[in-house]
């Protein structure tokens, strides 16, 4: 059983990790911060809730509100992907009574920062607390600043994040998570704690098309169920529109796939900056990947092979009925 806790800026594709990793038996999810990033650190939050309301879920994680503001630049968010509430508009939705398909969840916040309580479970469970971090890194580099020495206890790192061997998909050369805020991605990939990245590069293969979706849930009007539908609809549009089919990536579920189904991806060693000033390229995440190339000393594994339509299997099996699925050993490395 791996302890992990999950970093979200929620977001669709965050709702999606969330429920995943939740219906996993091997992973223990002890809590869940919320950062600014697709929306507003405080949407962010209510969408998290929501999304376990969605689930029903059995036990909730410890819930914390984490950065309003990137380390030093302005916020900049997705709205124009995920809803203007981040969550496929679902808050806008009303029952044929008038009230709120999904209504306003129960606050259930720990008292304490996101920050303050990734410190905490580091020291809790040293060594053996994994990060998942799905939105910008801004909660993991301010820890990381505020108690150095309590964060190097921390087990691994597994995060969506970066771009190498394509485009990028807020500018041609940086992708979201870390163009917000690439100064906290610098500093966490300066710390030294294990990271492992899964990079547009795979996540960009891994699409949930609204075809899919509707043979996968068939005649399902379990409250899950409705939720995946009503959820995924806008951000399914604006692919529609942009990139030509009625889909959503998922990207922040195969950070999940990375700790549970190993066997699934491929990943290489390497060493990885972050453009942090550059005005056509910041947040631009630069490797060479080459494998015939020496490495300098390798500060993270990059994930650069999915078996994708496994992974869509696994994704909807374990939505399904929990997890019966067993795991892998560590995924096979490229030569
Ligand atoms: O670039 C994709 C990433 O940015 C995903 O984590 C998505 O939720 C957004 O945060
Ligand atoms: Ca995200």
């Amino acid at each position: 059983m791996q302890r992990i806790l999950l970093d979200v800026d929620a977001g669709v594709d965050d709702a999606l990790a969330i429920i995943l990793a939740l219906n996993v038996s091997e992973l223990k999810v002890e809590a869940i911060t919320a950062v600014s990033g697709n929306v507003h650190v405080n949407q962010c939050t209510c969408n998290l809730l929501m999304t376990l309301e969605a689930m029903d879920a059995r036990e909730y994680p410890i819930i914390a509100k984490g950065e309003a503001q990137p380390l030093i630049k302005p916020l900049v968010t997705a709205a124009h992907v995920h809803g203007s509430d981040g969550l496929g508009n679902v808050t806008r939705l009303l029952t044929p009574d008038g009230s709120r398909r999904y209504p306003m969840p129960k606050p259930r916040m720990s008292a304490i920062s996101a920050v303050d309580l990734i410190i905490d479970l580091a020291g809790r469970y040293p060594d053996e607390l994994i990060l998942v971090p799905l939105g910008p890194l801004t909660n993991i580099a301010k820890a990381m600043i505020t108690n150095p020495a309590q964060m190097r206890k921390i087990k691994e790192i597994v995060l969506m994040g970066g771009v190498f061997e394509t485009y990028g998909n807020v500018t041609i050369t940086a992708e979201f998570n870390i163009f917000v805020d690439p100064h906290a991605a610098q500093h966490v990939l300066d710390f030294g704690v294990p990271i492992t990245m899964a990079p547009l590069d795979v996540t960009h293969q891994v699409i949930l098309t609204g075809a899919r979706l509707n043979a996968e849930l068939g005649e399902r009007n379990d409250k899950l169920s409705q939720f995946l539908r009503d959820a995924t609809k806008i951000s399914m549009a604006y692919h529609q529109q942009h990139e030509g089919f009625y889909g959503t990536y998922i990207h922040d579920a195969l950070p999940i796939g990375l700790l549970t189904r190993p066997d699934l991806f491929e990943t290489v060693d390497a060493f990885v900056q972050v453009e942090t000033a550059g005005d056509l390229t910041q947040g631009m995440t630069i490797a060479d990947l080459r494998p015939e190339r020496p490495r300098p000393k390798p500060n993270a594994r990059v994930c650069v092979r999915v078996n994708a339509e496994a992974f869509l299997r696994y994704f909807f099996d374990c939505l399904a009925d929990g997890d019966k699925h067993p795991t892998v050993d560590s995924p096979p490395k490229r030569q």
